[in-house]
């Protein structure tokens, strides 16, 4: 078997460190642009997940995006975090492009409290699925690591508000709350 057939069995996460371990090891002056290059044709066409919980030269380009997006759109009902709370993420759905597909920031409330604060998926980009995918995503991977809550309390009117309820979360006060119980750990099929 050889190298390309061994890379393209390996996940994205997987990539995600090779890349870096590669990027640490190696003294060339243009050594991102080599990386890129090497890595292009193994980059596959789906769409990926992408955790930030803190700012660094790593997520350069998503941070940017996200700057404009925010600036765009004109944005006022979240701000933009310079600093990440330890208990806090951005969590993209990226596209192959590394393009912004939709993000959603999520608090860490306790240790089975996982809290969707605010979702956002751009403009040209809605009703495509994108946010629910999202978070699918989030509440398959972080119900697997102890997490039985998952949260939102959207503002009147918003149009995350069906997105809840069709994920099947339940209102519970001002609140939608999404429980894990041992019937239904395997609902979403990411
Ligand atoms: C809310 C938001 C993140 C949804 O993102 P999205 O990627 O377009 O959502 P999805 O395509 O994944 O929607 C999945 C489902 O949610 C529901 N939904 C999403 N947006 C909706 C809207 N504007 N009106 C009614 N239902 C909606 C629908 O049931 C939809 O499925 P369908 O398209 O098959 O009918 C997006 O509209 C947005 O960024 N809005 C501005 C910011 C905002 O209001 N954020 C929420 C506050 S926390």
């Amino acid at each position: 078997m050889d190298i390309k057939d061994n890379l393209q069995k390996m996940s994205k996460n997987d990539l995600q460190w090779l890349y870096n371990d590669i990027y640490k090891s190696n003294t060339y002056k243009n050594k991102k642009e080599i990386i890129d290059i090497l890595m292009k044709p193994i980059k596959t066409s789906v769409n990926s997940f992408l955790e930030i919980s803190k700012w660094d030269k790593n997520n350069k380009n998503i941070q940017k995006q996200l700057k404009k997006i925010l600036k765009e759109d004109k944005l006022t009902s979240w701000q933009y975090l310079k600093k990440i709370p330890a208990n806090q993420k951005l969590i993209f759905l990226i596209d192959k492009y590394d393009i912004i597909l939709s993000f959603i920031h999520v608090t860490k409330v306790t240790k089975e409290e996982l809290q969707f604060s605010f979702s956002y998926t751009p403009k040209d980009k809605r009703r495509k699925g994108y946010n629910k995918q999202l978070r699918e995503y989030i509440i398959n991977k972080y119900q697997k690591i102890g997490v039985s809550d998952f949260t939102s309390i959207p503002f009147d009117g918003a149009n995350s508000e069906p997105l809840l309820i069709k994920l099947g979360f339940k209102k519970e006060g001002k609140k939608y709350v999404y429980r894990i119980s041992t019937n239904n750990t395997s609902i979403f099929t990411i």
